[in-house]
């Protein structure tokens, strides 16, 4: 922006000074402006429509690097190193091809800009000496007019390519803000309520649910579950289990039906303060490039070194850590990954367990690990979760130990008679 301020000033006190020499030829001097303007509108739109294709191109060139760096092994496993090579070069030298054709529209530009500026300069000079020669004017004072002209010339030519360069600017601009302008799956209404600790009563009521418009995965689930339940989920892979405890912490929000907590529409609580009921272990642990400890600790800013370590202890995983050459200062690697799954699930499962919230979600917690640690595992949940609505999603029969009820979906609905289920504390089964 500063080019353009400081050649507007110039360019204001160069036509006053021509203007006060000879206000025909000041005239003649600024008759090129508007056809500078006129060109710099029409090249600035082209420019930036091509600009946007060619980031948007760019963009993609940069997001196979980061895929398949996050899938090397997989990438590596089966062989298709050229492949992906290939995939990144075809988008990579769209991109220079790109560039390339958007150096040479810019190179026309300013060819243009040029010709104007030398005509209206050749223009000037012709009326100048038609002057001198009529004797309006002397030679010393054209010679003057000629000077400040360059002076003119000079900040109108800025002004020019200067809008032609920012069009790439606009066009990574006009990329960010589509980005921050995307609407959230969830919106937390106006004069959303509160909750500091829910007592953890939960029910689902018509609850239908589509990832997308015509694919349904969930239909019509009704089901009432009282405080402190211990609810097992049960169904074939893809039955729709993880999409039902998704709809809980309201990653997503039900197509039809609602669900509610504590007799109170999800949808009506502050977003951050609802998740704060639910601690999750997911079906895919993934932890965050930094050390035991603080992985652990994640769920609670703030926690001491020895609520860390009693979580890990709960989750069977403090002997493993303390095994280790750095014990809980150990890094974890990206995702986690010098890590064993086992190992990973297991400190998924301490983080939850420090979190302490009403509500405890576990998705297949102990699908990683052997049937002793799992066993372990289930005895420190029985004891943790007693007062806690609890559901757990598993396929084994031993994770599945201890439920007060039993949730079997199949094909997205609950396969129970009927489909209003009604389970409190030690009821069902
Ligand atoms: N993010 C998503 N976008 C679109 N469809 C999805 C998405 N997640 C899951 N699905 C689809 O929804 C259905 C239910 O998936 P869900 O993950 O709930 O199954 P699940 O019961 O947890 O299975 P599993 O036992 O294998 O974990 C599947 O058919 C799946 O293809
Ligand atoms: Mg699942």
């Amino acid at each position: 922006m500063t080019p353009f301020l400081t050649a507007a000033l110039t360019l204001i006190g160069m036509i006053v000074v021509t203007a006060r020499i000879d206000d025909q030829l000041a005239f003649v001097a600024l008759a090129v402006s508007p056809g500078l303007f006129l060109l710099a509108r029409a090249s600035s739109r082209r420019l930036r429509s091509r600009w946007y294709q060619v980031k948007a191109v760019q963009s993609l060139a940069m997001s196979v690097v980061q895929e398949v760096l996050a899938a090397v092994r997989v990438v590596k496993a089966f062989g298709q190193e050229d492949r992906e090579q290939k995939r990144f070069l075809q988008h990579a030298s769209r991109g220079v091809r790109g560039q390339m054709e958007l150096a040479f529209l810019e190179g026309g530009f300013d060819l243009l800009v040029g010709l104007t500026i030398a005509v209206g300069t050749a223009a000037v000079l012709v009326i100048g000496v038609l002057h001198v020669q009529s004797g309006t004017l002397t030679l010393g004072a054209l010679l003057m007019v000629m000077a400040y002209l360059a002076q003119l010339y000079g900040p109108m030519e800025t002004i020019t390519k200067k809008m032609a360069d920012l069009q790439a600017s606009l066009a990574s601009a006009e990329r960010a803000f589509t980005l921050l302008d995307e609407l959230p799956d969830v919106a937390e209404r106006p004069g959303a309520r509160s909750i500091s600790r829910a007592s953890g009563a939960v029910a689902f009521q018509n609850v239908s649910f589509a990832y997308d418009k015509n694919h349904a995965v969930l239909h019509d689930i009704s089901l009432e579950i009282g405080p402190g339940t211990r609810v097992g989920i049960v169904g074939t892979t893809g039955a729709g289990k993880t999409t039902l405890v998704s709809l809980l912490t309201r990653f997503y929000d039900p197509t039809a039906g609602r669900i509610l907590l504590d007799g109170v529409d999800l949808r009506d609580f502050r977003i951050a303060d609802l998740r704060n009921q639910f601690s999750i272990v997911l079906q895919d642990p993934v932890l965050l490039s930094s050390s035991i400890a603080e992985n652990i600790g994640y769920a609670r800013p703030g926690a001491g070194q020895r609520e860390v370590m009693a979580a890990a202890e709960l989750a069977n995983a403090h002997q493993f850590i303390i095994g280790l050459p750095d014990g809980y200062e150990t890094q974890v690697g990206e995702r986690g990954m010098r890590l064993s799954g086992g190992e990973r699930q297991r400190i998924a499962l301490a983080r939850a367990f420090l979190k302490d919230a009403p509500i405890l979600i576990l998705d297949e917690p102990t699908s990683a690990v052997d049937a002793a640690t799992e066993a372990g595992i289930m005895e420190a949940i029985e004891r943790l979760v007693r007062g806690h609505t609890t559901f757990v999603i598993a396929h084994r029969q031993s994770t599945l130990r201890g439920c007060d009820a039993l949730l079997a979906i199949a094909d997205g609905r609950l396969v129970h008679g009927d489909a209003a289920v009604s389970i409190s504390t030690g009821v069902g089964r």
